[in-house]
This record gives structure tokens, C-alpha cells and sequence, in this order.
């Protein structure tokens, strides 16, 4: 099998994987291979096109002027390009993610043509760590045989699907709708049929919300039969805009999900709302006895149903160290990884992303994970350097 050297692994090229590039280049390590089976910005590009920002567009223009590599694409890339076109919406509003995908994909494009970059198209399977401190990663490429790298650094951005939990009364004849798709409108309007259905959405964080604007839409234009019960254990909750900082920042709604959750979703809101009209709120809270019952109860009128419970980290290449399995927890605060217990640092082994964020504390003490672009972007600005340090290229 053939083998390669370089100064670091990056698998993943979605908007942490690209961050991570810029960060690495920008001090000048030497060559460094990056992996993924699309190099075309992710999920992002793949799944949430469709999606309403619930960040500004100054922050993805933040994200691509963040550094120094970055910058060289931005200004030698020939215009109208994504740059431009993000450069003219107005920063302070949100905008569709397509703008922010084509920008991690115009970043993708101009960081594969770099020397330093060896890009390759496929899939790492696989990990091990040696006693010098090296890793040899197996990467299962498209079309070739697989390739071997040895590296000092290996950096996992590898993303995070939806997550999938049993439906809550077994047995029922009820089908499962997918986040994803329930996520990209133009692609639901044509899935579902026009005829009296009910579909059940589990959740009230962002996902829920938008999965329930795009059904309201649904219902009000190309599908009137369409029905929806909302299964909710918790208030809607909001981000709050204080002094210097945002309250339930990386958890609480915001942008076009925030507004339509205020005005029309709100207990006071909803029997006069247009979404009142085609959508009933099932309220799971008090415990999960209370949850259960409402299930047992309101479930099986449903013809489908969309969980947006959050987001599952996709499955971890295969790690080893001198061929036995790796057992390791992150560190939410380096992005390193270290042995359980916590026991000792594992040399070499990052992570960043939807995968492996940040962990913040807010001036209240609230504890939450720092999931977005320029969240992304911020953290690597300060781990980065202690991973470029912490070990020998
Ligand atoms: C619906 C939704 C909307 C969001 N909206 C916003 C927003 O408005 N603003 C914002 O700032 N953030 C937003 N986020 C948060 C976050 O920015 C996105 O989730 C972002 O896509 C995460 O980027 P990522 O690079 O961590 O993961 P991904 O985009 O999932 O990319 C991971 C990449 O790794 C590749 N990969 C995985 N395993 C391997 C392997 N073994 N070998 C090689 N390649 C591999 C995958 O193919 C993929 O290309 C949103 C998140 C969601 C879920
Ligand atoms: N651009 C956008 O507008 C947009 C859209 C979607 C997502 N996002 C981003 O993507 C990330 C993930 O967001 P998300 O909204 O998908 O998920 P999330 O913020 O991880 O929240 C998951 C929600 O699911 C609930 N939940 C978990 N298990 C449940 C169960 N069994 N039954 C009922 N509810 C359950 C949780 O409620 P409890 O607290 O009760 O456990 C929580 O509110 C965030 O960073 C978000 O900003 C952005």
C-alpha cells in the first residue's frame, strides 16, 4: 500500500474542517492532507441550503476574511463570486444558507489548488497510534487503492446527522419523516402527498421550529389537508440579547425561527394564529410519565412523524493505538482528546466542529456547546496554536 508523510491529517471538509485549514496553513506546518469523500462544504451544502441563517451575515463574512490564507483566496478569486455575493446582503440580517455554503465551497476550492494541500477524495477508515507518537491514517479513496498517511497530527471534523430516537409508542403504524428532508421544503412539497394527513414533530429547539414553519407553509399553499401535532416538553425558549453577550446563545431561537415562534406558536398566540389553524400543540411536560401518556394518547392519529431532537456526532473513524482499540473522551475546552478518567493527553488527536465544540460559560454560569461558523472559527483561533505547538511535526 502506498504511503505518504505529512505534517497533519484534517478529515472532513465541511465549515470546520475548512476553518481548521486556514488556522494550520496560516503557520506555515509543511503539507497537510485533507479528506472527504465531496470537498463541497458538508451538510451545509448537501442538507440546509434551504435553511434560514439563524446567524448574521457578517459572521460569515467574518469566517472568510478570518485568516490569512483565507484573505489570499478572497481577493485573487474573479468576481461575481461567493464572496460577493454574501458581501452584498445586509450584514445585520440572516440570510438562506445557501450563501454560506457556497462560501465554505468557494474556501474549499481555493484551499485545494494550495501547495501545501493534498486533497484527497475519500473516506478515513481507519487510525492507529505508534510509540513514537505517530499516527498512520487508512484512507479508503473513490475509484483507488487505499492510501496510507503517517502524520504527527490527526484532526477530526467529521460532522453530525440527525439524531433518531424510537418512536415513542411502539408498534404503531406511523412512518418516519427525515430531519433533512423535512428541512428542504422544495424536495417535501414533492415527497408528501396531497391528502388528509397528520404529521406528529417531536421538539422545540430550531429544527422543530423551521420543521413546522415548512409544514404550516405546506398547508397554506400546496397541501391544505396537511395537519400537524406539535409534541412539546418545554417552553419556547429565545436568545436574549444582553450587554456584551447573548443568553442562551447557542441554544435559544433566533432569527426568522425566533420571530415566527413569538408570533404565532406562543400559548396566547397560537388559537388566533394562521398556524393555530392547521397545527395543535400537544404539551409532554411534567415528567415522563405525563410525556408518555400524551404520546399514548395523540401518537396514533398520525400518519408520520419528524423527530428534531438535536444532532448525533457521525461515526468516529476506527482509532487504535499499537493496534488495540483507543478508548478517549474530548476536551471540550483544547480540543484534544484525552484516555478516560481523564486520564493522559493522546498525542496528536484533535477535534473540532459540530462533532467536537467548544465548551462556554456564560456570566450567568450556564453551560452550553458552541455550535455555529464563527463559533467554529473562534475556537480553533485559540486552540490551534497549542496544537501546532504540542507536538513535534
Ligand atoms: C439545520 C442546521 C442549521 C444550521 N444553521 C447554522 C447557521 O445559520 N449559522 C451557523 O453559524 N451555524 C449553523 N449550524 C451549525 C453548524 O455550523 C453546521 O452544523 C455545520 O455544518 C457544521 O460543520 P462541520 O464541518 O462540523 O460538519 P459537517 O458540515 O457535517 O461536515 C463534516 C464533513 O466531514 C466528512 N466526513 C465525515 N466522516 C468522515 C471520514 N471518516 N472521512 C472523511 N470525511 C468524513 C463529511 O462527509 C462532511 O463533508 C446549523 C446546523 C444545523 C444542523
Ligand atoms: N439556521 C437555523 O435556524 C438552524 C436550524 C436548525 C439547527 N440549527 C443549529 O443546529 C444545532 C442543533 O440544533 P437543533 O435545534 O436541531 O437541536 P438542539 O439545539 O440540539 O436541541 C435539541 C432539542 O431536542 C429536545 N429533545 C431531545 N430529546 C428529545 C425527546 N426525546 N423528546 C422531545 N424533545 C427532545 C431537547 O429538549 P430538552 O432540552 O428537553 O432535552 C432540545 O430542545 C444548533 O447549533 C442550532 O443553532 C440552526
Amino acid at each position: 500500500m502506498a504511503t505518504r508523510k505529512c505534517a497533519a491529517v484534517v478529515v472532513g471538509a465541511g465549515p470546520a474542517g475548512v476553518a481548521v485549514m486556514g488556522n494550520l496553513l496560516e503557520r506555515q506546518l509543511g503539507s497537510i492532507a485533507w479528506i472527504d469523500p465531496n470537498f463541497t462544504a458538508g451538510r451545509v451544502h448537501a442538507k440546509y441550503r434551504e435553511v434560514p441563517s439563524n446567524t448574521k451575515v457578517s459572521l460569515f463574512h467574518a469566517f472568510a476574511t478570518a485568516t490569512q490564507p483565507f484573505q489570499k483566496i478572497v481577493d485573487s478569486s474573479r468576481s461575481p463570486n461567493a464572496f460577493t455575493a454574501l458581501s452584498q446582503l445586509d450584514q445585520e440580517k440572516t440570510c438562506a444558507l445557501s450563501y454560506a455554503a457556497d462560501m465554505i465551497h468557494g474556501l474549499t476550492d481555493g484551499l485545494m489548488k494550495m501547495d501545501q494541500v493534498h486533497a484527497l477524495r475519500g473516506f478515513v477508515a481507519a487510525a492507529n497510534l505508534n510509540e513514537q507518537a505517530e499516527w498512520t491514517i487508512r484512507v479508503r479513496q473513490q475509484g483507488s487503492p487505499d492510501l496510507n498517511i503517517e502524520t504527527t497530527r490527526l484532526i477530526l471534523c467529521i460532522g453530525a446527522h440527525p439524531t433518531n430516537v424510537p418512536v415513542p409508542v411502539p408498534g404503531l403504524n406511523i412512518q418516519r419523516l427525515d430531519l433533512d428532508l423535512v428541512l428542504k421544503p422544495t424536495e417535501l412539497a414533492q415527497t408528501l402527498e396531497d391528502k388528509p394527513l397528520t404529521v406528529a414533530i417531536v421538539g422545540a429547539s430550531h429544527s422543530a421550529i423551521l420543521a413546522i414553519l415548512n409544514f404550516i407553509q405546506l398547508a397554506n399553499t400546496t397541501h391544505p389537508n396537511l395537519r400537524i401535532k406539535w409534541f412539546t416538553r418545554h417552553p419556547l425558549r429565545y436568545a436574549e440579547y444582553k450587554d456584551g453577550w447573548i443568553l442562551r446563545d447557542n441554544t435559544g431561537l433566533k432569527g426568522s425561527a425566533a420571530e415566527f415562534a413569538r408570533e404565532q406558536l406562543e400559548d396566547d398566540k397560537l388559537p388566533v394564529s394562521d398556524a393555530g389553524k392547521v397545527l395543535t400543540k400537544v404539551d409532554c411536560a411534567g415528567g415522563r410519565d405525563i410525556e408518555s401518556a400524551q404520546y399514548q394518547k395523540y401518537l396514533p392519529e398520525c400518519d408520520y412523524i419528524v423527530q428534531a431532537v438535536g444532532y448525533t456526532r457521525d461515526p468516529l473513524p476506527q482509532l487504535t493505538r499499537n493496534n488495540t482499540p483507543l478508548a478517549m473522551e474530548f476536551d471540550h475546552d483544547t480540543g484534544a482528546f484525552h484516555e478516560p478518567g481523564p486520564g493522559p493527553v493522546i498525542s496528536g488527536l484533535y477535534g473540532a466542529g459540530i462533532a467536537f465544540p467548544e465548551r462556554v460559560v456564560d456570566p450567568h454560569g450556564n453551560v452550553e456547546y458552541a455550535v455555529g461558523f464563527f463559533k467554529f472559527m473562534k475556537f480553533l483561533k485559540r486552540v490551534v496554536p497549542s496544537w501546532v505547538k504540542g507536538v513535534q511535526g
